[in-house]
């Protein structure tokens, strides 16, 4: 492993790095993962946050969206792997909703799926903070006009933000290292972008707990491990 992380150093030092997390980045900050056994998956219907689902009965969506992402989010703190990869000063592609790279300092962050800080007002668009008055009453309403108000991020069968997607494309092809960070690799069209870095010439450094879609595909370097234990080690 040792002589790994030092590769990884090495490598991360000559070539233009970008980051691209998922989940089981934020598991040490208590955000919990989708999928596996203590998964939101294994306790939540999916179908809450399946627009179509959410459109006919957003009071229903509403009370277990607020329960999973509003309760906790506002209590959540980075951890030393958002911080390290903050200290890498690299852009980030990330999957993740909860803020925490930029919160950690990293300031090129792709929100590939939008962020729960901001709600959306489904009339007319104007986006607000998610600020507990707001979600008082469920569902939300914008203060504007009244019109139904959804996290500002991806729900399934959502579009990807096109300007999310552009960008996220673009490094994938520009950078010379892919870090990939706590993903399965299970969504499309977001688990593309390691194959298109790698088809680009990029080399792939994985950190995860456990062996992902990527890591016999296409991972050059497999660092088995917490992200919040091993990313740290790159820095130093
Ligand atoms: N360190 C590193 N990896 C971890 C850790 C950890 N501490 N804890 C869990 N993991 C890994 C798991 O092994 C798994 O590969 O993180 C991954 C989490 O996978 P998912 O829960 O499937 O999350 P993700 O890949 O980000 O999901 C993608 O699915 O439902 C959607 O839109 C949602 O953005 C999300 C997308």
């Amino acid at each position: 492993m040792f002589d790994k992380i030092e590769y990884a150093k090495k490598l991360i030092k000559q070539k233009k790095s970008v980051a691209f997390s998922g989940a089981g980045i934020s598991a040490a900050s208590g955000v919990p993962t989708f999928r596996g056994i203590d998964g939101l998956w294994s306790k939540y219907n999916p179908e809450i946050l399946d627009i179509s689902f959410f459109l006919k009965n957003p009071a229903i969506s509403w009370q277990y969206i607020k329960e999973i992402f509003y309760n906790y989010l506002k209590n959540t703190k980075p951890n030393p792997a958002h911080y390290a990869i903050a200290a890498l000063k690299c852009p980030v592609i990330t999957q993740n909703i909860d803020n925490l790279h930029q919160d950690a300092g990293s300031n090129y962050v792709v929100e590939f799926h939008g962020n729960a800080k901001r709600l959306i007002c489904l009339s007319y668009g104007s986006r607000f903070n998610a600020e507990e008055k707001l979600l008082e009453k469920l569902p939300p309403r914008c203060p504007k006009c009244s019109g139904l108000l959804k996290p500002d991020f991806v729900f399934f069968k959502d579009p990807i933000p096109k300007n999310a997607l552009d960008s996220s494309i673009q490094l994938a092809r520009e950078c010379g290292i892919m870090l990939v960070v706590g993903t399965t690799g299970n969504i499309m069209p977001a688990s593309q972008i390691p194959y298109i870095a790698k088809e680009n010439g990029a080399l792939i450094i994985e950190v995860n707990v456990n062996e992902s879609n990527y890591t016999e595909s296409i991972a050059d370097i497999f660092l088995q491990g917490k992200a919040e234990e091993v990313l740290p080690l790159l820095i130093v």
